[in-house]
């Protein structure tokens, strides 16, 4: 691995940390779907890319997306990128960047033959085709019949991806650095012109310096107690944006997934009920089918999820507590389960003690997706609010991914448009870095002062040495999200979580970390990774408690409606982490769509 050389970075508690220097044309932190596809751009297109990861990017947690990518391929009938764009806007609850639907929906098709021609194996039809499932809330003819439009590779479909990906990125030559952990942003005068990493295993440090710097970080999701989401889900990228004084939009929105195994929280996929599974309550009643009576169990996420917390709030809960309810899957034929959904089959057996053959499978909603992010504009280039102009690029940063908010979810994501956000997007901020970044271009030389930050806040927690362990923290800001921001909201619990996530915020101070080596050190970096959950859970909290109405997963007991006229608006969050503050303001959502294919669509109530 080339390198240029070690410099010392100023002592901190008596210890000077000598740090090695990398100058690259584009630098993707991360090596999910997202950070993959954008590397793969990159290098493709000559520029000398780095991806960095802190896990083995195959470990990445696309790797665990389960049932399928959504595109209008048409293989199993009908299909139109505006039927998918009319479904992507009606699921986002009319919070979603019509540009960006459109984006996203009229290149998905190509995304996925070009994921097809690089390998992907995706199961099949018998005329040898793209296999499509029907999922929620994706419908044909603007609303009137069921789509089948998530391409699937059974039910391990970003694994597949995932692997195929990993493969192009090597073809193209990039250079990847594995197991590192990126600690902060390098900014100067509001342009991003690197990031700083320790590696883990050696306890190094390592200073990047980029043209294009692209956070492809994912979601947050261990900010709650109970998530689908990998314990690595800690949006690292997010916490970097919200340091370097950055806005983070629309984090009040946050997604749970009807189906998390009743106390495993495990997904069992959306696809289950795509292929003919139902859910049922203690009288045996299909119950989705009162809720959402054309849709039904294939109704979108947020709708689903709340049905079925009305159920048990109900008392027809099944079980002894009467907390869960029952997906059913044993009356489909065997060979399907085992063709279509053998690793649920198996999840279903390790975490639940359930034969998906033979008995129903106790779910509960779970948090599952962050529709929330960094802003960005449709080629993945982050956005701040600068002398009020709400869509200003800054320079040398990108986001994709869950990291991003582009905004393509809006208020609620319908399930398959993850894995083709990653790649579409993925695939835009590698064409975009090609045309901004000079291949090989001369850089300038870094700021005195641009390990500051990353390296003070490292040592601190390095050094810290009070009386509350990282674990014990955690787990207060994951049970206050859990009970204080869940799938329905009033002003009072939100004002109390406010108030107890703002004190585990301050509580950090008192954090204490045992080991003070640098070499694999899980301590300190759990506790840089709580450091990072903890903001982005404190403006979570705070955006929520700020928007008073109900949109997409945002549902608020005290305000029951959807207000367009007051909140059809994005939230930003900007924090100070010095002061522990926090300030909310607003961006339009874009009312226009991209081309002049498919008209503005109206906001309309959502009935499924
Ligand atoms: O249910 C699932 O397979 C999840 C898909 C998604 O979140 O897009």
């Amino acid at each position: 691995m080339a390198s240029e050389g070690t410099a010392m970075a100023p002592a901190i508690n008596g210890s000077a940390y000598p740090i090695t220097d990398h100058t690259f044309d584009a630098v993707v932190v991360g090596a999910g779907g997202a950070g993959l596809r954008a590397t793969v751009g990159c290098s493709q297109a000559g520029l000398r890319t780095a991806c960095i990861s802190k896990v083995f990017p195959t470990r990445s947690h696309t790797v665990a997306a389960q049932g399928g990518i959504s595109a209008s391929l048409g293989n199993m009938g009908p299909d139109d990128w505006r039927w998918h764009m009319y479904d992507t806007v009606k699921g986002s609850d009319w919070l979603g960047d019509q540009d960006a639907i459109e984006y996203l929906c009229r290149n998905a098709p190509e995304a996925v033959y070009e994921l097809e021609h690089w390998g992907v194996p995706f199961s099949r039809t018998s005329a040898g085709k793209i296999y499509q499932r029907p999922f929620g809330g994706m419908t044909t003819d603007y609303g009137k019949g069921i789509a089948q439009r998530t391409c699937a590779a059974a039910d391990r479909t970003g694994h597949a991806i995932l692997h195929t990906l990993y493969g192009q990125a090597l073809k193209a030559n990039t250079e990847f650095f594995i197991e590192y952990f990126a600690i902060d942003l390098i900014m100067d005068a509001g342009r991003c012109v690197g990031v700083v990493c320790l590696k883990m295993d050696d306890g190094t440090l390592h200073r990047f310096r980029s043209q294009m710097v692209i956070l492809a970080t994912g979601g947050y999701g261990r900010a709650y107690f109970s998530a689908t989401s990998a314990h690595t889900c800690t949006g690292d990228g997010n916490g970097m944006v919200l340091r370097a004084g950055l806005p983070l939009q629309d984090m009040e929105f946050v997604q749970f997934h009807p189906t998390g195994i009743y106390g495993a929280g495990c997904l069992i996929t959306e696809g289950s009920r795509g292929e003919g599974g139902y859910l049922t309550n203690s009288e045996g009643e299909r119950f989705m089918e009162r809720y959402a009576p054309s849709a039904k169990d294939l109704a979108s996420r947020d709708v689903v999820s709340r049905s079925m917390t009305m159920e048990i709030r109900g008392g027809r809960g099944v079980g002894k507590l009467k907390d869960h309810i029952h997906l059913h899957l044993e009356h489909l034929d065997p060979k399907l389960l085992h063709e279509r959904l053998p690793g649920i089959s198996e999840s279903a057996k390790i975490f639940a003690g359930v034969d998906v053959t033979k008995e129903p499978i106790p779910v509960l909603p779970t948090v599952h997706y962050n529709m929330g992010g960094i802003p960005t504009n449709f080629h993945g280039e982050v956005l701040s609010k600068v002398n009020g102009d709400p869509d200003s690029v800054v320079p040398g940063l990108m986001a994709i991914g869950e990291a991003a908010c582009v905004s393509v979810h809006g208020a609620n994501r319908l399930g398959s448009n993850s894995l083709i956000d990653l790649v579409v997007f993925g695939r835009a901020a590698g064409a975009r870095a090609a045309e901004v970044v000079e291949k090989g271009g001369k850089q300038a030389a870094l700021p005195k002062d641009s390990a500051d930050l990353a390296l003070s806040r490292l040592d601190g927690f390095r050094h810290a040495s009070g009386g509350t362990s990282t674990a014990e923290l955690r787990g207060k800001m994951q049970r206050t999200m859990q009970d204080n921001c869940a799938v329905f909201r009033t002003g009072e619990v939100l004002e109390e979580g406010s108030k107890l996530i703002h004190e585990v915020w301050r509580g950090r101070a008192d954090l204490k970390v045992s080991d003070r080596s640098l070499i694999w050190n899980s301590d300190l970096i759990e506790t840089l990774e709580f450091d990072n959950l903890i903001t982005q859970a404190v403006v979570t909290m705070d955006s929520a408690a700020n928007r008073k109405e109900s949109r997409g997963a945002h549902a608020r007991e005290d305000f029951p409606n959807r207000d367009d006229k007051e909140w059809m608006k994005h939230t930003l969050s900007f924090l100070d982490d010095v002061k522990q503050t926090v300030t909310i303001d607003y961006r339009p959502v874009h009312t226009y769509t991209m081309s002049n294919d498919i008209a503005y669509i109206e906001p309309k109530a959502r009935v499924y």
